[in-house]
């Protein structure tokens, strides 16, 4: 994600609709120097042919960040249905035609010095066209890093606590160092957890495997996504268990996903072929149904999504203070 930001692409802080330029926070702010914030991302897939935008499972993105802003005992004073019409607003007034991702951010603000949070907290929401994030269209090279993934019990690997992100950043800078496209990380107890930013998937005879919800990794809504899909479109068997490394050399097929990553092969691990060395069956079927369900070609998954063009806006208190209601 180093694309160049637009300054003047108007977010939403402080309560209000201003340009990016002029959302700042102080050099002391208590989430800069300890990572005392969370944070979600959720995307907007633009469909062509229906001139729309489409904003993929926001009221789940956004429940999971107030359950896991509760872990750090952040407030998010806005409902989930709330934070979807001020994200589609956003949309509206950056008038985007095109792929999103949207950044809400919550964190302890307070100015000041010492590690004990208090309890001044403020929130953000920032959308900005978006392309691929890995632009894999060859299938990725993964290597397992020396990094182990952080326990729940050091810091929750479910919650997107921004002072976590340490943990993915130094496997990222690693992976790339060493040659790779992306990171697996391991367990304290040696098994797989995840990528540095996305959940992973293997196939192994016909049944898809994931690492269960209690492995030290994110509870990803792509994750989900998948699952559903391959149950119900493909009848696969979908099984969550932990995985060993070395069944990352012999399986069928191997991917990862998540919100910025989409649905993504990963061809060799670690310089060994994943069987072939090629996107399988499985993982092709699955990456086509999945931006197939966010572009709304798929009827059965229209409920995840929230077409921007379906929103009215009616303005409340001034033209600064939007209120969005649903009318889909
Ligand atoms: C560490 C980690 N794992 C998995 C995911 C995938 O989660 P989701 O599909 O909800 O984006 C993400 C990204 O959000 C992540 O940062």
């Amino acid at each position: 994600m180093k694309a160049e930001v637009d300054p003047n692409v108007i977010v939403y802080f402080g309560g209000e609709y201003i340009p990016l330029r002029d959302a700042r926070v102080g050099i002391l702010t208590h989430a800069l120097h300890y990572g005392t914030g969370v944070f979600e991302g959720i995307r907007a897939y633009w469909d062509e042919a229906a001139q729309e935008l489409f904003v993929l499972r926001p009221v789940e993105h956004f429940e999971r960040w107030k359950q896991n802003c509760g872990i750090l005992r952040i407030e998010v004073p806005a409902t989930p249905e709330e934070l979807t019409a001020i994200t589609v607003e956003l949309m509206r007034r950056n008038h985007f035609r095109t792929n999103v991702y949207v950044r809400p951010l919550a964190y302890k603000s307070a100015e000041r010095v010492g590690v004990c949070p208090d309890d001044q907290d403020a929130f953000a929401l920032i959308a900005l066209p978006f392309g691929d994030y890995l632009h894999a269209d060859k299938g990725l090279h993964a290597g397992v890093s020396s990094w182990r993934r952080i326990e729940d019990n050091a810091i929750p690997a479910r919650a997107k606590v921004c002072g976590a992100y340490v943990n993915s950043a130094l496997a990222s800078d690693d992976a790339h160092r060493n040659g790779y496209d992306e990171a697996i990380l391991l367990d304290e107890s040696g098994h797989v957890a995840e990528g540095s930013t996305c959940n992973l998937f293997m196939v192994r005879k016909g049944t898809l495997i994931t690492p269960p919800v209690h492995g030290n990794v994110l509870e990803g809504i792509t994750r989900d996504c998948v699952m559903q899909l391959a149950r119900r479109e493909l009848g696969l068997q979908v099984v969550e268990r932990l995985i060993d490394r070395s069944e990352l050399y012999i399986c069928d097929e191997l991917f990862l996903t998540g919100t910025a990553v989409g649905v993504e092969a990963v061809v060799r691990v670690d310089h060994r072929p994943v069987k072939d060395a090629a996107m399988g069956a499985t993982t092709r079927a699955l990456r086509e149904l999945y931006f197939d369900a966010a572009r709304g070609h798929l009827e059965a998954y229209r409920q995840w999504l929230v077409p921007v063009g379906g929103m009215r806006a009616g303005t409340e208190s001034g033209p600064e203070r939007v209120t969005v209601s649903l009318v889909s």
